[in-house]
């Protein structure tokens, strides 16, 4: 495993934090100052943060189904944080990997593993999410070719990536998008003269939501792997 992974999995360090603490000399690998944090390290090396043995803990992943009226944070703001749902050691420990609105219900993902995460969040990634939408007008006939080409949204410079919508009645829809812009979804509708009603996030890669509302469940190995 890498060294900086390494130091988030033992501390509550982020990766920048824990790269920025590396390249200062301030972990040993050995016995010896190492200052590159792509170096390779195994659990028997001695590894140290000024001088305090690093002990690495297992990450955690999680799935949850996200209640309408939820928000997206660690901490209650104007709504309550989704995490009162969850009854986990550590909670401050975890980040959420592709926010929902407060009122999009759906699936999200809950870790402490920093490197995970940007692998689903990352546009570069091109991890799709699928998202059922219900909208207030019939859906327009090019809607499908608009959103394919990508949709110039306000206040953005460049189209959106491609993304396929399929048709599930005049007002229902899927929509699968691979990056995760504030808003979306939502400005994705508006800028073709529609609005969303609802919008419910089913899929994240490969791994469906299979919790009920305001429940969750660790992912299996499998799923952890097929969204690394
Ligand atoms: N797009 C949105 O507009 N809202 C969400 O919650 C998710 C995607």
């Amino acid at each position: 495993m890498r060294l900086d992974k390494f130091v988030c999995k033992s501390t509550a360090l982020s990766k920048s934090e824990a790269v920025e603490l590396i390249k200062a000399g301030q972990v040993t690998v050995n016995g010896a100052i190492e200052v590159n944090e792509t170096t390779q390290v195994h659990e028997n090396n001695d590894l140290r943060l000024n001088g305090d043995i690093l002990k690495a803990r297992d990450f955690r992943y999680i799935i949850m189904h996200k209640p309408a009226g939820t928000i997206c944070s660690n901490i209650d703001e104007a709504y309550p944080s989704l995490f009162n749902h969850l009854s986990v050691e550590n909670p401050s420990e975890l980040h959420i990997a592709g926010r929902l609105d407060a009122d999009t219900t759906g699936m999200v993902l809950i870790t402490d593993d920093g490197r995970w995460s940007f692998n689903i969040t990352s546009p570069n990634k091109e991890c799709s999410k699928v998202y059922r939408v219900k909208l207030s007008k019939d859906i327009a006939l090019d809607a499908t070719e608009k959103f394919k080409v990508g949709i110039k949204l306000q206040g953005e410079q460049n189209l959106t990536r491609p993304a396929a919508l399929e048709v599930l009645t005049a007002r229902e829809v899927l929509l699968t998008i691979t990056e995760g812009k504030f808003h979306q979804v939502k400005r994705m509708f508006s800028a073709i003269g529609n609005k969303v009603i609802s919008l419910h996030r089913e899929s994240i890669g490969n791994v469906k939501l299979d919790v009920e509302e305001g429940q969750w469940r660790y992912l299996t190995p499998k799923e952890i792997k097929t969204l690394s």
